[in-house]
């Protein structure tokens, strides 16, 4: 018989986005890290594997997180009253440049690291700095924690200040070609490089098309930003007044999905030509309800783009995101939408409960592969959470007490257990 065993309790996941799919007291088999079920009892065929029974607690996917910047975790909950070019000038720049600085880097990598074991995320796409050597410490941290990521080394030969920007395109290039052989040499089995421009003001086009050529030959996937803010849209227009779009700008060097597995942050502004574009290349948004609202930036249509069949997910964006709380964002983006209904468009219907959770775990999850979901077949990332601090004077519903679970933070103080490819994460202390 294959390894495996069972996790007992509720069960809960979304298959479809419209609606949460409970099984109370279900048995969910984990097969060679990968779901194999959802069952009343124990099938005879299985009557020998472990079965770890967690009482009343709730089971649902791990968070995924499409978007985070590591080195910005050590000023979260700051600057929050910029808006996106000041803040990143006065509060993203100055931080970052100090990576520069190996000891410093494992300083806070390590503190980054630990929250992220300790959170409820089990899939995470990341941004360090422009430097190799940090970046390559924080894969080293991530890969300790358990948690499946992608990390990428940032890329800026323009736009910034000068000890963050890059002696030219060559140089970046080279320094990406040097940080992927040595994230390879190092054997990661969970931490996988990423491409990382970091959006079109900082990237020269020289720079975008070097970017081009290491991509295709690592066949790397690629993140960046795309279409956060008005100041930032019409700073593009002029630096490449050739480009249709915003996203254009992207694609033209082959770095805007297709072949290029992509995840474009934000889009909040996005064109019809634009979001067109994005749905043609298969682009994930990663969308960042807190991060929006801290700098102004806005309110992505989240429900066009999923009527319109875009892949959507959720990222937390620590530090434009004040915290890595993946519970914090599904929530923000269900308050978001319903500002968006209430004062933008009274066509776009704000996002159910189930929607956000949908986004945040299978949504997202299929930038990763077959992950987010109970199904058959699906990796085995769950969560266990225990809601019994949740006093009240009447037994809830299952799925009411998910949805509270949610509002209440409770991936603070409830999180009792984590487990990623069926694996159990060490980190979580409580
Ligand atoms: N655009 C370019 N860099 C950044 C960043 O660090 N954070 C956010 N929110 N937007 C960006
Ligand atoms: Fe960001």
């Amino acid at each position: 018989m294959a390894n495996g065993f069972f996790l007992k309790g509720n069960i809960c996941h979304t298959p479809e986005k419209d609606e949460i799919e409970i099984h109370e007291n279900a048995y969910l088999l984990c097969e060679d890290g990968r779901c194999g079920g959802i069952f009343p009892a124990v099938p005879e065929q299985y009557a020998g594997l472990p079965v770890l029974d967690r009482g009343d607690c709730l089971i649902l996917p791990g968070m995924v997180d499409l978007h985070i910047h590591a080195p910005q975790f050590a000023f979260r909950g700051t600057g929050m009253d910029c808006e996106l070019l000041e803040w990143l000038r006065l509060y993203a720049f100055p931080e970052e440049a100090r990576y520069a600085d190996p000891g410093y880097a494992k300083r806070a990598y390590t503190l980054f690291a630990g929250a992220m074991a300790e959170s409820a995320t089990t899939r995470a796409v990341i941004f360090g700095t422009v430097h190799r050597e940090a970046t390559l410490c924080l894969m080293d941290c991530m890969e300790q924690t358990g948690i499946i990521s992608y990390v990428g080394k940032v890329n800026m030969d323009r736009d910034a200040p000068p000890e963050l920007t890059e002696p030219g395109a060559d140089a970046s290039a080279f320094d990406t070609f040097g940080f992927v052989n040595a994230a390879t040499r190092r054997g990661y089995k969970r931490t996988f490089p990423i491409l990382t421009p970091r959006f079109i003001p900082c990237c020269s086009d020289a720079l975008l098309g070097e970017l081009s050529e290491v991509r295709r030959a690592y066949d790397l996937p690629v993140q960046s930003h795309l279409s956060e803010n008005p100041d930032e849209v019409e700073l593009v227009r002029r630096l490449m007044p050739d480009a249709a779009f915003y996203g254009d700008g992207y694609d033209r060097y082959g770095l805007f999905g297709g072949a290029a597995r992509t995840i474009m942050a934000h889009c909040v502004w996005s064109t019809e030509a634009e979001v067109k574009r994005m749905r043609d290349r298969g682009v994930f948004v990663a969308h960042c309800p807190a991060s929006n609202t801290n700098i102004a930036s806005g309110i992505a249509p989240v429900r066009k783009y999923i009527a319109e069949g875009l892949r959507v997910g959720l990222g937390s964006d620590v530090a434009g995101g004040q915290t890595e709380s993946m519970f914090r964002a599904v929530t923000d983006a269900v308050q978001v939408s319903k500002l968006y209904w209430r004062l933008v468009d009274r066509t776009a219907a704000p996002l159910s409960f189930s929607e956000s959770f949908y986004l945040a775990t299978k949504g997202g999850g299929a930038f990763f592969g077959k992950v987010g979901s109970f199904e058959a077949g699906y990796e085995f990332d769950a969560l266990v959470l225990d809601d019994s601090g949740c006093t009240g004077p009447r037994p809830l519903p299952v799925r009411d007490r998910l949805e509270r679970a949610f509002y209440q933070g409770l991936d603070r103080e409830g999180l009792r257990e984590k487990y990623i490819q069926g694996v159990p994460c060490r980190g979580l202390t409580r």
